[in-house]
């Protein structure tokens, strides 16, 4: 017999197929994130879960779950399960690192040079025929090339990121409770700084940490208060490390340019005012979201679940 399994969501049909052959799915396709009830219901005879970043996997629903064997979240973050309690119930818990890395820097660069050259905001104006004839200031941005880059975060992303950034000859700084090797900075032309001095220096701050208790409004009130007038902040990594409603204020009175957001202490709830913000560019957490990377990430998250079905330890086990 094969093992019962749940899976919260959809996923590609390749995953899906593949999971077929090893194990017995219950899929939720409702399209919308299973209620804590439902969740609980359905896990209650699985040996195996495969969650996303939404679902809400903490000691309830664990408790729900005696047979459980293996959570294989499909994401790199994991901040959505109480992994500690997992490992106390001798549950393994896997993500999928690595195979997102670019396509999130990618993303990253996107969100940079919307909000620098104003993008967004261009597009609707054309769309809106108000394009009347070239004018030497129609949508001023902010020049990139040659400024400073701020990387918080030089994990596998940050770094990504700070390859990138040499393209646009910039100047690139980090902050990371790890500093690299003389070696590793020098591949990726970085200097570390401490968080303070990055801030108050730099041109651009982009965000690439984990949500830890740490991380938790990490830029907060005093953070933003040392950044640079003209300077620009971008998060794709987790929305709670920023305090939304303090980065609100801030942008509401011009105490920093810009800000380019794929993610939201909230999510999917976003501060009601920045949604009519001409200084913010909002994306709804696509930072992943090419068809190749989400396979990769679902067919990574399916051999996780299978190796912990089997008992065995899965590639990218956390606890
Ligand atoms: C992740 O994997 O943690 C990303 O946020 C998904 O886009």
């Amino acid at each position: 017999m094969k093992p019962k399994v749940l899976i919260t969501h959809k996923i590609l049909p390749e995953a899906l197929n593949y999971l077929k052959k090893h194990t017995d799915i219950e899929i939720a396709t409702s399209g919308s994130v299973l209620t804590k009830k439902e969740i609980n219901e359905k896990i209650s005879n699985k040996e195996g879960l495969l969650s996303l970043l939404v679902d809400n996997i903490d000691k309830e629903v664990i408790d729900s779950a005696p047979l459980l064997k293996i959570i294989a979240n499909c994401a790199a973050g994991f901040n959505n399960i109480d992994i500690t309690y997992a490992r106390k119930k001798g549950i393994a818990v896997s993500n999928t690192p690595g195979v997102l890395t670019d396509t999130t820097a990618d993303l990253t660069w996107a969100l940079i040079l919307a909000v620098a050259r104003k993008i967004p905001q261009a597009d609707r104006f054309t769309r809106e025929k108000k394009f009347k004839g070239w004018t030497l200031n129609l949508f001023l941005g902010k020049e990139i090339t040659g400024k400073r880059m701020g990387i918080i975060g030089m994990g596998r992303i940050g770094k990504a990121v700070a390859l990138r950034s040499r393209g646009f000859k910039m100047e690139i700084v980090y902050t990371d409770p790890h500093r690299l090797s003389p070696k590793e900075e020098r591949e990726y032309n970085a200097m570390f700084l401490p968080l303070d001095e990055l801030l108050s220096t730099s041109d651009i701050v982009t965000i690439h940490s984990n949500l830890n208790p740490k991380s938790f409004h990490l830029i907060n009130e005093e953070k933003i208060a040392l950044m640079k007038k003209d300077s620009i902040l971008i998060n794709a990594s987790r929305g709670p490390i920023i305090d939304e409603k303090i980065l609100l204020k801030a942008l509401e009175e011009k105490k920093i340019w810009g800000a380019g957001l794929d993610v939201y202490e909230r999510e999917p709830k976003i501060e009601k005012k920045l949604l009519s913000m001409e200084n913010v560019v909002l994306l709804p957490h696509i930072g992943s979201a090419t068809y190749e990377t989400r396979l990769n990430m679902a067919m990574k998250a399916a051999k996780n679940l299978i190796q912990g079905l089997k008992g065995e330890k899965p590639d990218n086990l956390i606890n």
